[in-house]
């Protein structure tokens, strides 16, 4: 078996990569090697760029340098593939509003063209959007004394309504692709699906304050860098571990019903940036320094994924815990140290 992993040398799709490489498929990783984010995480950008690159080389992956943006490529790349998880993206709210077309370009025509490639070759595909699609008007509840913003009914489901509130560009962007994904699917005779992911965390990922909080607090607070909390610091997310994230791709691949799923950790493993924090500072045994800072236009303070249909349809189920995930992404900035270039 052969899938073509787009973003393959991005932090999900490297996860991608590296299971379906375990689980003795042929993996094509796909990626123009652009990350424009990582320019915003203060740490060097060059020994992390080629990091995901090296490391998918070794596990044996063939590795194209190419941009989704080039309609032929893809189609060329994915012949003789039986599968495309699509991951390349410019998931960046600030880079959406700074620079519209290459979010529009990467986001709407890149994903658009990967449809059509899987619609050349008849080859299931899956898209991978994100909870920003829900707009940042969920209601939500902050009790006296409570550690989270909390919500009830908890878990929010993929009927709730999307695009409510103010939208930017990357709303836009990632609302287009899951249309074009029903539209392959309803008339164009491509089955697909798209994952709605949840905030996504673990090894490998080099998270700044605008893209990956959960790794950006725990690189710094191994480097012993203050972390800037936006808001109250109550805000919650499922949070899902990257390698549970990669496992929904091989488990949609066994039982593909088309569709939009939420993929994230589900109310188990809720969790709020604070409480984050804490248990970095167990985990490494000394209390982060934290910055307060006002609360940013557009942050959401509650997410929280109804997961039941990925697991009715094809089985999901996260399986590490944060406080288990937290301590490996931990250990693994540890290990690494001299990949961040950070100078202190
Ligand atoms: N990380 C999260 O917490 C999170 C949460 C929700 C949704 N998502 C979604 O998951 C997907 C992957 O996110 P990520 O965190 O791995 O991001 P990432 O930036 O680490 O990976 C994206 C990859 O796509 C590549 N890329 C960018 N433009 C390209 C182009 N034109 N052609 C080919 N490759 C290109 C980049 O070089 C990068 O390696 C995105 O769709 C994102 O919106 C991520």
């Amino acid at each position: 078996m052969k899938v073509l992993v787009t973003g393959g040398c991005g932090f999900l799709g490297s996860h991608v990569c590296e299971l379906f490489r375990k689980e003795g498929w042929e993996v094509v990783s796909y990626d123009s090697m652009t990350k424009y984010e990582l320019q915003r995480t203060g740490y060097g950008t060059d020994r992390t760029r080629n990091f995901n690159w090296d490391y998918l080389k070794e596990l044996g992956c063939d590795m194209v340098k190419e941009d989704v943006c080039n309609e032929q490529a893809l189609k060329d790349y994915s012949s003789g593939c039986d599968y495309i998880v699509h991951t390349a993206a410019q998931p960046a709210m600030t880079i959406s509003w700074e620079d519209p077309r290459l979010d529009f370009n990467t986001n709407v025509l890149g994903t658009f063209n990967v449809l059509d490639a899987a619609r050349k070759h008849k080859i299931p595909v899956v898209n991978t959007s994100s909870i920003h699609v829900y707009g940042n008007k969920i209601n939500d509840t902050l009790t006296e004394g409570a550690t989270s913003y909390n919500r009830d009914p908890v878990a929010i489901s993929e009927d709730h309504e999307v695009m409510v509130g103010q939208l930017a560009p990357l709303h836009a962007s990632k609302m287009a692709g899951e249309h074009y994904v029903r539209t392959f699917t309803d008339l164009l005779d491509t089955p697909a699906a798209t994952f709605r992911f949840t905030g996504i965390y673990g090894p490998r990922q080099f998270g700044g304050e605008d893209h990956g909080w959960v790794a950006n607090f725990t690189i710094r607070s191994v480097f012993g860098l203050p972390l800037r909390v936006f808001g109250t610091g109550k805000q919650a997310r499922d949070i899902i571990y990257a390698a549970d994230g990669a496992r929904a791709f091989l488990d949609y691949f066994r039982s593909p019903v088309p569709g939009v799923y939420n993929i994230g950790g589900g109310p188990d493993f809720k969790i709020s940036l604070l409480e984050c924090i804490e248990m970095i500072g167990e985990i490494l045994g000394r209390k982060p320094e934290i910055e307060m800072h006002p609360e940013r236009p557009g942050d959401m303070r509650y997410f929280v994924c109804d997961i039941g249909r990925a697991r009715k349809n094809f089985n999901f189920s996260p399986r590490t815990s944060p406080r288990d995930g937290v301590e490996q992404l931990l250990r693994w900035v540890e290990k690494n140290r001299d990949v961040f270039e950070i100078k202190s």
